[in-house]
């Protein structure tokens, strides 16, 4: 078999067989076929497109191109959830062990925030001592014993994806639909998952910025999943602005431990109980979602779900006493309140700016080499929808630096006071197929 003549075949908008897409990812991965001419392919994708049966099979390809994570020896159904990233995006916190409670398993890898989105690792690292350097052999274990476990990111996941995912970044060639979707849903199926809830975000947070490319990247994902073999689904959710109130790590432990109690942000409750409930029925644990939804209410209300997050925390080296006194997270030197200058109504909060302003804080990475202040961040005292009157706080922002005269100016930038405005509709679609 020929590069060229697969390049040529994809170039002509020709269906390539299993065996060529094979033999592309097996070849790049071993270096033996070129950047170039694996860009010359990108780009062909880019503009001919990909049929449901060749994104199954590069997606395939790629899971093979590497280790996959063998989660058989855990008893039921591993349902994983995967979100596109956000801004302030605290449902992994919270479902993991919220979902858990019911004892559905969560074997979760994790991996770290770069940008103006968060990681959950990094969130959880908020907690002292906690860390998810454990064996393989241990996170399985975690998981038949209590139901929850995060490990990080096997470096020999996937490495088709990565070699092609970096290749893509330098020749115009990410934004494409089968690229994007066989390259999520490798990692995802690498790691073991048996079912999967996507959690895909549209809007000025999110990777896809309208409706439209966020409902045709749910639909890429959703196939490929399930024509793998994997059930999968996926929930379009708003990420205009950010989610919840808490944009910064210890602020999203504090705010994940309100939400298992209950007492959360109204929009974060409401995404984790959507995504919760479809994980659970997935899992087998409820006949059906309105079932699901009520249980999860209950061990919030009952304080099952809490406990859940501090054995959780205990089991890999946290100190699990923070769920009772968030006091002992790391607390930032300086809390300042940005006032309205107006009385109105917020009709704006533009959240990948505001990602970049707690950025600016220090609360997350401009480059994957940077340190990050577990401590800062940004908490907003209004949403989109709610009245303001002037001097009153929009935002509170927690900072290690005094002169924050930079971030306040970019919040200002970013948050609109209008006269009448509605708050955004949090779930805009479910698609399951
Ligand atoms: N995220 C991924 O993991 N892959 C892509 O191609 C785009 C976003
Ligand atoms: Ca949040």
């Amino acid at each position: 078999m020929r590069m060229v003549d697969v390049i040529s075949k994809k170039r002509d908008g020709k269906e390539l067989t299993t065996e060529e897409i094979q033999f592309v990812v097996d070849g790049y991965t071993a270096g033996k076929i070129p950047d170039y001419q694996v860009s010359a392919l990108a780009m062909a994708i880019f503009f001919q497109d990909m049929t449901d049966r060749e994104r199954a099979d590069l997606t395939m390809a790629m899971v093979n191109s590497g280790e996959t994570i063998d989660l058989s020896a855990i008893e039921g159904i591993k349902v994983d959830k995967h979100s596109t990233g956000g801004v302030g995006d605290t449902t992994t916190l919270v479902l993991a062990p919220l979902v858990a409670a019911l004892d559905v398993p969560v074997a979760k890898m994790s991996g770290r925030g770069l940008g103006h989105t968060g990681g959950t690792i990094d969130k959880l690292e908020a907690i002292e001592g906690f860390h998810v350097e454990i064996t393989k052999e241990q996170f399985i274990d975690l998981v038949n014993r209590d139901k929850v476990a995060v490990i990080g990111q096997s470096g020999n996941l996937t490495p088709a994806d990565k070699k092609l995912y970096a290749l893509r970044d330098v020749t115009g060639t990410v934004n494409s639909i089968p690229l994007i979707a066989s390259s999520i849903m490798s990692k995802k199926i690498a790691a073991g998952a048996d079912a999967i809830v996507l959690d895909v975000k549209t809007g000025a947070g999110a990777f896809m910025k309208t409706d439209k490319d966020a409902e045709n990247l749910a639909h890429a994902m959703v196939r490929i999943g399930n024509n793998v073999g994997r059930q999968t689904m996926a929930v379009i959710s708003d990420m205009s602005q950010p989610l919840g109130f808490a944009i910064g790590n210890a602020l999203e432990v504090q705010e994940a431990i309100d939400t298992l109690k209950g007492e959360g942000p109204e929009d974060l409750t409401e995404l984790v109980l959507i995504l919760g409930s479809q994980m659970v029925v997935l899992a087998k644990k409820a006949k059906d979602l309105d079932e699901a939804r009520e249980m999860l209410k209950e061990v919030m209300a009952n304080g099952k779900a809490l406990a859940k997050f501090k054995d959780f925390l205990n089991n890999q080296g946290g100190d699990g006493s923070i769920v009772d006194d968030p006091s002992k997270l790391p607390q930032a030197k300086f809390k300042i309140d940005v006032p309205a200058k107006e009385s109105g109504v917020v009709s704006e909060i533009v959240a990948d700016e505001i990602g970049i302003a707690a950025m600016l804080l220090g609360a997350g990475r401009a480059t994957k080499e940077d340190e990050i202040d577990l401590a800062v961040g940004i908490m907003l005292r209004k949403k989109v929808g709610d009245k303001v009157a002037a001097g009153e706080p929009l935002v509170t922002i927690y900072a290690n630096k005094e002169d924050v005269k930079a971030v306040e100016a970019k919040i200002y930038e970013n948050i609109r006071v209008s006269d009448k405005a509605e708050a955004p509709k949090l779930i805009h679609t479910i698609i399951t197929e």
